[in-house]
């Protein structure tokens, strides 16, 4: 529900790069050797051909590999177009500049997958309130231990997380957060 505002804005925003004809082959070629549900490799954490997982790196907060409207706060990209890059990705290997034009203009426009609603804003509407947006977070818990993960809901006294790299959605005591990571879940959990 409270998503509308931003889904419909986004569907309006037409799309020029076509993820299945522009952007999918690209990492099909380039990518999924190492990052695929089809060779069963997520190095990294991060998986391209299964887009519900995908969908989990992509959103307008600053631990999100892409950022939709925002190629030059995209971490994926730079990692891609910058050689010297420690994670230079593909690690042997430059994608040509028109495939990095692809991938550029595919997040410009909002980085949207197939069948999959955007998670979050793209830039034609920057003033979506935070609340509107589903992200992957950090979280830290009381031991210290800091993972990336999208919040589902609050169950009791639990905070639902969805693993970005499996998907799968594990159940966490909020309790066992710290302080900052319990008022996220709060945040994150109040309508
Ligand atoms: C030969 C294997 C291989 C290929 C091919 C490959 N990657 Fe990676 N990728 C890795 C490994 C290994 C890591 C984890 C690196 C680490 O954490 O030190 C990684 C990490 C990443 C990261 C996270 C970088 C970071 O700073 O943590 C991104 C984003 C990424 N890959 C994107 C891609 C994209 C996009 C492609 C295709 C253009 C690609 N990779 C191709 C092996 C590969």
């Amino acid at each position: 529900m409270k998503m509308s505002c931003f889904f419909f804005a986004t569907v309006l925003a037409a799309s020029a790069a076509d993820f299945q004809k522009d952007i999918q082959p690209i990492l099909e070629k380039n990518c999924y050797e190492c990052h695929s549900e089809k060779t069963g490799k997520r190095k990294g954490g991060f998986v391209f051909d299964e887009l519900e997982t995908f969908k989990l790196d992509i959103a307008d907060n600053d631990v999100a590999q892409i950022r939709p409207g925002n190629p030059d706060g995209s971490h994926f990209l730079e990692v891609i177009v910058n050689a010297s890059h420690e994670k230079h990705m593909p690690p042997k290997g430059q994608l040509s500049s028109g495939d990095i034009r692809k991938l550029t203009d595919w997040i410009k426009e909002g980085a949207l997958l197939p069948g999959i609603k955007p998670a979050v804003a793209s830039a034609s509407t920057p003033s979506t309130p935070k609340k509107a947006l589903p992200p992957i977070m950090s979280w830290t818990n009381l031991e210290g231990k800091t993972i990336r993960a999208g919040f589902v809901r609050l169950e009791g006294s639990n905070v639902v997380l969805r693993m970005p790299a499996n998907g799968q959605e594990v159940a966490y005591p909020i309790s066992k957060l710290n302080l900052e990571s319990q008022k996220q879940a709060q945040d994150a959990g109040s309508p």
